[in-house]
C-alpha cells in the first residue's frame, strides 16, 4: 500500500525541439488537493495529458494510483476521472442525455450519484432538457465535471476548472471540490489563479517554462513572495527620494516613480502610513492597496513576470 496517489520523477516532454516539461518531480498524497500553478503555455495541460495517459512522456516516470502511466495505462484509466481544459460534452444532446450516456457507458449503478442528483448539485436542473449547444461556457464546464464524477473516480484531474466562470459558479465549483476531498478523493488541479490554489490546495507547485520553480504549502509559498503592500506614486524623483527615506523598509521603482510599502492593508496601518506622509509634508499622486497575484509569485520566484507564450 502506498499513500501516494500520484508520483512523478524526472518527467520530460518535448514537441520537436521545444522542451515543454524539463524534468518534473512531484508527489501527491492520497486524499489531498494538489495544485499546479502556472501561466499560459507553462506546461500544465501537457502534465495532465501525460498523467492521464492521453500523451506519452519522452522520459521520466509517473505512477497514478500505484500504476505506471505508460506500462499500465488501462489500470490508470480505470481509476481516474478527467475534466479537460475544454469541455468534452456532446453539443447535440441535452444536459440530462449527456449524463445518462456517461452513466450507461459506466454500466449504471456502479456510482453513488443519480443523474437527477448531479443536475441538482451543479445547478443544471432547469437546463437539463435543453441541448448543450445552447449552454454557456460555465454551464458546459459544470456539466463536464458532473460527467467526470459518474463512476466515483478516486483520483480526479481538473485542468483549469474555473477559468471563465463567474464568481458564484467558481464558489460552487470550489465547494464541490472540497466535498470530493472530504470524501477521500485526490484532486490534481491546474490553475492560473493564485487565490484558487491558496483557497483549495494542500500543496502547490509553480510551473514555469517546463520546470517546477517552487513547491510547498500555500503558507510556505506565500512566505517567499511579497505580501500585501501599499503602492504610492509620486510626482517627481525628489518626492520619491524623500519618501524612500521615510519608509526605510519600502522598495522603490524609479521608472514608475512608485514606492511599495509592506503592510497588511488594514485601516490602522493605512492611517499610520498617511500620517507619516503628512508629517513629512509628502503628497502621493496615487495610492493603492495591492494583494499578491500570480505576477508577484512569478516575479519573486523566477525574477521575471508571467510570460505569455505566443501560440
Ligand atoms: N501537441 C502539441 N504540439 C506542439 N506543441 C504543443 C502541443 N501541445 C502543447 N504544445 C506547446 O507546449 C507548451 C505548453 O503547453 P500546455 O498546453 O501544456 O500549457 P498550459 O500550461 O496548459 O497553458 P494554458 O494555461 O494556456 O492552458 C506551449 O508552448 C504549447 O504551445
Ligand atoms: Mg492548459
Amino acid at each position: 500500500m502506498t499513500s501516494s496517489a500520484i508520483e512523478v520523477a524526472g518527467l520530460r516532454k518535448a514537441f520537436g525541439d521545444k522542451i515543454v516539461l524539463d524534468g518534473i518531480d512531484l508527489d501527491v498524497p492520497a486524499g489531498t488537493i494538489f495544485s499546479l500553478l502556472g501561466p499560459n503555455g507553462a506546461g500544465k495541460t501537457t502534465t495532465v495529458n501525460v498523467l492521464t495517459t492521453l500523451m506519452r512522456a519522452d522520459g521520466g516516470t509517473a505512477r497514478v494510483a500505484g500504476h505506471d502511466v505508460t506500462a499500465q495505462a488501462k489500470a490508470v484509466r480505470a481509476r481516474i476521472g478527467v475534466t479537460g481544459q475544454f469541455a468534452a460534452v456532446d453539443e447535440l444532446l441535452t444536459g440530462r442525455e449527456n449524463l445518462q450516456l456517461m452513466m450507461d457507458l459506466n454500466r449504471a449503478g456502479s456510482g453513488r450519484r443519480t443523474v437527477a442528483e448531479l443536475l441538482e448539485r451543479f445547478d443544471l436542473t432547469g437546463a437539463a432538457q435543453k441541448s448543450v449547444s445552447t449552454y454557456s461556457g460555465g454551464m458546459r464546464r459544470k456539466l463536464d465535471l458532473a460527467m467526470t464524477l459518474i463512476g466515483d473516480p478516486r483520483i480526479i484531474f481538473l485542468d483549469e476548472p474555473t477559468t471563465g466562470l463567474d464568481p458564484r459558479s467558481r464558489r460552487t465549483m470550489w465547494d464541490i471540490i472540497r466535498e470530493l476531498v472530504s470524501g477521500g478523493v485526490t484532486i490534481f488541479l491546474t490553475t492560473q489563479y493564485l487565490e484558487e490554489a491558496d483557497q483549495l490546495a494542500d500543496r502547490i507547485a509553480v510551473l514555469d517554462q517546463g520546470r517546477l520553480v517552487a513547491q510547498g504549502t500555500p503558507g510556505e509559498l506565500k512566505r517567499q513572495i511579497p505580501g500585501t503592500h501599499v503602492r504610492l506614486r509620486f510626482a517627481s524623483a525628489t518626492d520619491l527620494d524623500a519618501a524612500a527615506r521615510v519608509f526605510a523598509d519600502s522598495t522603490r521603482d524609479d521608472d514608475g516613480l512608485t514606492l511599495r510599502v509592506p503592510g497588511d492593508g488594514g485601516t490602522t496601518t493605512l492611517r499610520a502610513l498617511l500620517d507619516r506622509l503628512d508629517e513629512n509634508a509628502l503628497r502621493a499622486e496615487e495610492f493603492s492597496v495591492h494583494t499578491p497575484d500570480l505576477d508577484d509569485v512569478f516575479l519573486a520566484l523566477t525574477g521575471h513576470a508571467t510570460e505569455v507564450d505566443a501560440k
